[in-house]
């Protein structure tokens, strides 16, 4: 068996870190914090909703990502799987990734849009650090997303917000915090 590149590494075990951070902190916080009330209100309701609507985004988002990297494509694969050759012809699905690179940019403002409306209706509870974390992280996707589609943006900046926003890590830890998150106030 081939050993695992770099970049790969520095993902899975990335993950693993911050799994076993979350799992601690998720019995800190189930020990020391009373259970969030759920609302009935309708706004509520209409929030949760957007929250669902904002996770399926999400997983559309980093599935342009999968698909980039199970066909061997573009800067990230190169980055992650060096070393990997696709079982497929990438070309065959080069209507698919140009359609989801061509998307992207408006998929992701909606999932921030979704994201933070679904925050501003079910609340904040600001005490589990899971939450606001998952906010900024959510901001910090967007502002340098923005930065790199930006045409104004200076040439270091651009190289900047590449590299803080063309990665897992942030979504690696979006996807863990929101998920511990979500099991400690459903309890
Ligand atoms: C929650 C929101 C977002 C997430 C999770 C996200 C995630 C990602 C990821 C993982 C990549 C690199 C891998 C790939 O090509 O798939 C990427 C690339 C990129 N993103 Fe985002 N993004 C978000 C929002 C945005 C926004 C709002 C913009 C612009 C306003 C944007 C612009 C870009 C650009 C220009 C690239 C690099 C070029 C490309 O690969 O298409 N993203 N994004």
């Amino acid at each position: 068996m081939k050993p695992l590149s770099k970049g790969l590494k520095k993902i899975l075990g990335f993950t693993v870190l911050i799994t076993i951070i979350s799992i601690g902190y998720y019995f800190y916080a189930l020990l020391l914090y009373p259970p969030v009330e759920e609302r009935e209100t309708v706004l509520y309701k209409l929030g949760e909703g957007f929250g669902e609507i904002g996770l399926w985004l999400l997983l559309f988002i980093y599935s342009r990502t999968l698909i980039k990297l199970l066909l061997g494509k573009g800067a990230i694969s190169k980055r992650i799987l060096p070393e990997y050759s696709p079982p497929v012809d990438a070309r065959l699905f080069g209507g698919l990734i140009h359609f989801l690179d061509r998307t992207h940019v408006y998929f992701g403002i909606a999932t921030i849009a979704i994201i933070v409306l679904h925050i501003a209706l079910v609340g904040l509870p600001m005490h589990i650090l899971f939450f606001p974390a998952v906010l900024i992280l959510v901001i910090w996707q967007g502002v340098f997303g923005m930065f790199i589609s930006w045409r104004y943006s200076p040439k270091e900046l651009e190289k900047f917000a590449y590299l803080v926003h063309a990665q897992l890590f942030t979504g690696v830890m979006i996807g863990i915090f929101a998920y511990f998150g979500h099991i400690l106030i459903d309890d």
